[in-house]
């Protein structure tokens, strides 16, 4: 398979430059067992793992502890939402297991985001923390009971600008939105889109799916693919694929915007 060593993409501090480095890898499998077996088949070809809250409140630390043993980087999934001192003490808490990237809901509002962002800067460390902004999950009639007007997309990209003017260091997107995101939040922010499909994949529950180049176009600076990977009965060769489908596109972006790759500015 490709190592996804394919040509910079970004000198901006934190950012990408790999394909390899753009693609986390979700451990939604139904067991311990099963995350660790994915770890294990992976190590040394994925560099990110996402772990979300299912996996974590069972029995995270192990599937953690191979993830560190991988040299992979952790992004832990745990949409954190609560006052903001809870939210900052629970990061506090998380400090030990140090994730390089950690979710939290911009519904919580700037004032948590605020407390958030000062709780990893005061504990020194190099956590990035990322705003989930509407759930796929949620319709605009949801939002509408809610006493939240607008739609889904518009509302998205808001809640994003919010979080990031609040200190977020990015936000989760929807790859449909990510070219808005990228223009609302400027170069810098991090994107990170699910809901990744190769073309030809089954789009399982995901209404709305790209493919990583597609993802890549849009503005995205990682991408987070789970079952396409984690189900394959070969999924190393899977994430080779992934890989060359973002340095196609990389290429692509670098014909386009010659300058990008030379600034560092992809948007
Ligand atoms: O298996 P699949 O590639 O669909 O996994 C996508 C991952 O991204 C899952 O861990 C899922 O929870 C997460 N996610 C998503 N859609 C969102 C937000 C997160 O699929 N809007």
């Amino acid at each position: 398979m490709p190592d996804g060593s394919g040509p910079q993409r970004s000198r901006l501090a934190g950012r990408p430059t790999t394909p390899a480095e753009c693609v986390i890898v979700a451990l939604d499998a139904a067991s311990t067992e099963a995350n660790l077996s994915v770890v294990t088949r992976l190590s040394g070809h994925a560099r990110w793992f996402k772990l979300g809250m299912r996996q974590f409140y069972a029995d995270g630390q192990t599937v953690i502890r191979a993830i560190r043993q991988a040299e992979a980087q952790l992004f832990l999934d745990l949409k954190l939402h609560d006052i903001p001192h809870t939210v900052a003490t629970a990061i506090e808490s998380l400090g030990p297991i140090h994730p390089e990237l950690l979710t939290i809901h911009a519904a919580g509002g700037p004032a948590m985001i605020e407390e958030a962002r000062a709780a990893v800067d005061r504990l020194g460390l190099s956590t990035r923390i990322l705003a989930v902004t509407v759930l796929t999950s949620l319709s605009e009639q949801d939002l509408s009971v809610l006493g939240v007007v607008g739609s889904t997309g518009d509302i998205a990209v808001r809640w994003g600008r919010m979080a990031v003017d609040a200190g977020a260091h990015g936000v989760v997107s929807s790859g449909h939105e990510a070219s808005r995101m990228r223009q609302s939040i400027g170069s810098e922010p991090l994107i990170v889109t699910p809901g990744i499909r190769l073309p030809g994949d089954a789009a399982g529950d995901q209404q709305r799916i790209m493919t990583p180049g597609e993802a890549t176009m849009a503005g995205a600076s990682h991408i987070v693919v789970g079952r396409p990977v984690i189900g394959a009965a070969e999924p190393l060769d899977v994430l080779g694929r992934i890989f060359t489908d973002i340095e196609r596109t990389q290429r692509e972006m670098g014909r386009r915007h010659p300058q990008a790759t030379d600034s560092g500015k992809i948007a």
